[in-house]
Order: C-alpha cells, then structure tokens, then sequence
C-alpha cells in the first residue's frame, strides 16, 4: 500500500555557483521538471528502492554508493532504523540524474516529504528542507543547501549560507523567463570541483578574493535586474557570470562552446550552470522563437540534451 506520494523541484542556479559556498548571495530557479516518490511499507526489515529516474550513461555504477548513503541519511534524521523497519521507495519523474540538474537535491527531499507524510508526523517546509540538506550531504559532502532549498520551495529563491542556518527569501517573478538548458554529456563530481576550488583558494587567496569582490556587485546588479524583471540585463549579467565562472576554472572547452552557440542564435544570455567542468548551462531567451531557435543552435553544437521550459 502506498502511503505517500510526494514531488521536488529541480533547479539551475541563476548566479552564483560555487560562490555561494563561501556564503555570498546567490540566485536559484526552480524549474517546472520534478522528482517523484512513492513510500511504502514492507513486513521485513530494510531499504528496497526501485529508481526509474532517467539518468546519465554510467549513473548506477558511479554513484549506486552515494545514493544509497544519501537515503539512509534522511532516515536517520528520522530516527528511523532499517535494522527494524523496512521501506520500499519508488523513484520517478523527469529530472535527469547526475547530470546538473539538482536530481539528488529533488530526490532527498522529495523522500523527506514522503516520510513526513507516510509517517503522519506533519513537518514545516524548513523542517523539510532541514532533513533534505542532511540527505545531500551523502552526495555532496558539504553542500551549501542551495539546492535542496530551490528543490523544496521552487521559483526563484535569493539564498545565502551562513555560519548558522542558511537564510532565503523567494523572488517574485515579474516577468516570465523562458529558457533552455543543455547538458555536456559530462558528469563532474560536485565534491572534487568544490574541493578543488577551496585549495585553490587556499594557495592564492588574493586572487580567489578579487573575483569574489567582483562576483558580489555582480550579484547585487543582477538581483535589481531580476526585480525589475528586465531580460536583456538579466541575460548581459549571466555573461557576465560566465566569465566569472571562467577565471575560477570551474568551465571547460563543451561549456564554453554551447554557451557562445546560444548567445549566437539570439539569447538574452548564457552562462554555465551550477558544478561546472561538465554538467548543465543555462540560456534565457526573450521569446518562444528565440526560446526554439536557441534549442537547435545547441542540439547542432553537439548538446546530447537539450530542455526547452521556463521557472517554475
Ligand atoms: C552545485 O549545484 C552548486 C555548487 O555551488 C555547490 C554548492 O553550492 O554546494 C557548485
């Protein structure tokens, strides 16, 4: 008998990745492509978990381990013991696994909503996400919550950590963004970018400082553009991003290329999104023929995917 039936969101970060782990501002969208759970009870003991997630080539294999402790984290929050109690869990939905998109993040949390719910103990959205962050932790290491925060409260959330609890409120949309996003093929390891970074940092702090200066009043432009819902500035500072995003090394040669071919065929902007060295980027395109235009321009560029959607 299936006791829950919940769903997250997906995510792209809008501005900010990896800076946003040394609890600067960040801008994230959600978007209209969840991850399902379905939570069930079984008379044995233990975890029984049915993924019918799509996901990149080699998923199963490379990442079986970290998906399997990023569950049991979120039962542990619970309290639950799988020693004692046994749970079928059922994955689905359209957020393509370990390819940028924030499956895990929507995975974690969408299995926190379902616990709360088969397990009859109501929980506030932040207590949600609380248990989400602790799942992602199993993936990530120690992420900085972006993406389960996007995954759990969808639109467009301004989000920053901090030393305490991570604070974010939600941007209202004031003009609908249509975009495309486009996958390399590539899966990069958000832990090893991360880790990369932060020694990078370490050896030329200086350097490391100056692009966060410039990353700051990039961020503060970008959250006026965003309030007045002004797409041609929105996109020019996603440019922008990008480049930032460049001089940290977290892009690489298939980023750069799809993101020059979007902006070619009439983007607004575009820029990488999230880990980077692989992974996602983003474009936001002013009209639905642009949005089309845009989507060919990549899937000519050599894009293996490409979805056409808009915020959710
Ligand atoms: C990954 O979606 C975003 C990063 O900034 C890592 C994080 O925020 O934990 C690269």
């Amino acid at each position: 008998r299936i006791l829950a039936e919940t769903r997250a969101f997906g995510k792209l970060i809008l501005f900010g990745e990896h800076f946003v782990v040394y609890k600067v501002p960040a801008l994230v969208g959600a978007v209209a492509a969840y991850t399902d759970c379905e939570c069930e009870r079984l008379c044995e003991p233990g975890l029984v978990v049915v993924d019918n997630r799509p996901a990149v080539p080699d998923y199963k294999v490379t990442k079986a381990a970290e998906a399997d402790a990023a569950l049991r984290l979120v039962f542990d929050h619970f309290g639950l013991d799988l020693s004692k109690e046994g749970f079928k869990l059922t994955f689905g939905g359209d957020l393509c696994c370990a390819s940028g998109i924030g499956a895990s993040a929507a995975q974690v949390v969408s299995l926190a909503r379902a616990l709360s719910q088969a397990l009859k103990r109501p929980m506030s959205e932040n207590e949600i996400n609380a248990a989400g962050y602790e799942g992602e932790k199993g993936y990530h290491g120690t992420p900085s919550g972006i993406d389960n925060t996007a995954a759990t409260f969808g639109g467009i959330l301004k989000f920053q950590r901090t030393d305490g609890e991570p604070i974010f409120e939600r941007k209202a949309i004031v003009t609908r963004m249509l975009i495309v996003y486009a996958s390399t093929g590539i899966t990069s390891s958000t832990t090893a970018v991360v880790g990369d970074i932060q020694a990078k940092k370490e050896s030329d702090p200086l350097w490391f400082e100056a692009l966060l200066q410039k990353y700051i009043a990039l961020v503060q432009k970008a959250e006026l553009a965003l309030n007045a819902g002004v797409i041609a500035e929105i996109g020019q500072l996603m440019n922008e991003n990008h480049e930032l995003c460049q001089q940290l090394t977290v892009s690489c040669p298939e980023l750069d290329r799809l993101v020059e071919a979007a902006r070619l065929a009439g983007a607004a902007g575009a820029k990488m999104s999230g880990t980077g060295r692989g992974g996602l980027m983003l474009a936001l395109t002013p009209t639905p023929e642009i949005q089309d235009a845009v989507a060919d321009a990549l899937k000519a560029a050599g894009a293996p995917q490409v979805w056409k959607t808009s915020f959710a």
